[in-house]
């Protein structure tokens, strides 16, 4: 089994991350999309339940601190300042320059002074050995890889007996539409869009691999039954169909004919979707 302070040149070998990695080379347009994409992620009560479930499972407490590997806009910051209150030491790590700014404000809106954002990356965290009671990362082991980096970094800044989590999903929906076989390409899509599409299967054994013990997992269904149940459900789907074109991941034609497709069904009250996301939290030991 590897240790929680394995090898960082071991891990910089085979480092690699998918669009989420070009976000300071994007012009402006489609970052503002995938910023009210992360926001509407927030809120959608699929992920926002198993936020909240993955932040009690790193049983944190006032005056605490905790690392948000992988932070984006710092949308997590409501929901930890619920748990660790106004005074919330929450240390956010990112390489999204426009997302850390959106982070930033975020957090001077709310008041909370403790929590910072810094620009760097979650397999080399510009932070100390052992100096927080938790770390976790929210939708980023998808994103970038090795899976092993991330967490040996989250479990190198965390206090023995502190706890290491991850959330990730599986970008695959079980969707209503006239045609499979387009509800397949679209969904190839995602296959081919993100860096580690299968993360949200393996949280146990990375978790493992990177030395945590006492490992707990959850499963959650987020679904919806209208278009307009959740922003996130039309941004998420529809939206962002132009960029997936432009980037060569779906032809214009099925963008468009799934679109209309799942509004039409929309409009009959025949529209469903769902996807799974999972949690899972381990212990650094003594
Ligand atoms: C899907 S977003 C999730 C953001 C945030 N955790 C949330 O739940 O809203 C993925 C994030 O990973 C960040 N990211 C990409 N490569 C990274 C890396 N090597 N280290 C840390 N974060 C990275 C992106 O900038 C982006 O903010």
């Amino acid at each position: 089994m590897t240790t929680v302070s394995s090898s960082r040149t071991a891990a910089t070998e085979t480092w690699r991350s998918d669009f989420f990695g070009t976000i300071n080379e994007m012009p402006p347009e489609p970052v503002g999309l995938i910023e009210e994409v992360l926001e509407s992620m927030a809120t959608e009560p699929g992920f926002h339940s198993a936020r909240r479930a993955l932040i009690r499972d790193l049983q944190l407490g006032p005056g605490q601190s905790v690392v948000e590997a992988g932070c984006g806009t710092g949308s997590a910051l409501p929901d930890l300042i619920s748990v660790l209150g106004l005074g919330a030491q929450v240390v956010g790590v990112d390489p999204s320059r426009p997302f850390l700014e959106r982070a930033r404000s975020r957090a001077s809106g709310l008041k909370a002074t403790g929590a910072r954002y810094e620009e760097g990356d979650a397999r080399r965290l510009p932070l100390a050995d052992a100096e927080h009671d938790a770390a976790y990362c929210d939708k980023l082991l998808i994103h970038v890889e090795p899976a092993l980096g991330v967490i040996s970094e989250m479990a190198r800044v965390t206090r023995a007996g502190g706890r290491v989590g991850a959330l990730e999903w599986l970008p695959r929906f079980a969707i209503g539409t006239t045609d499979s076989d387009l509800a397949d390409r679209y969904n190839e899509v995602y296959r081919q869009a993100v860096c580690n599409y299968h993360a949200c299967s393996n949280l146990e054994r990375y978790l493992h691999e990177a030395g945590l013990i006492e490992v707990r997992t959850r499963t959650f269904l987020a679904s919806a039954s209208s278009l307009d149940e959740h922003s996130f459900w039309r941004l998420f789907l529809l939206a962002q169909i132009p960029l997936f074109s432009h980037a060569g991941l779906i032809s214009e034609d099925d963008g468009r004919r799934f679109t209309e497709d799942v509004e039409e069904l929309d409009r009959r009250s025949e529209f469903n979707a769902a996807f799974l996301i999972r949690t899972g939290v381990g212990v650094k030991p003594a």
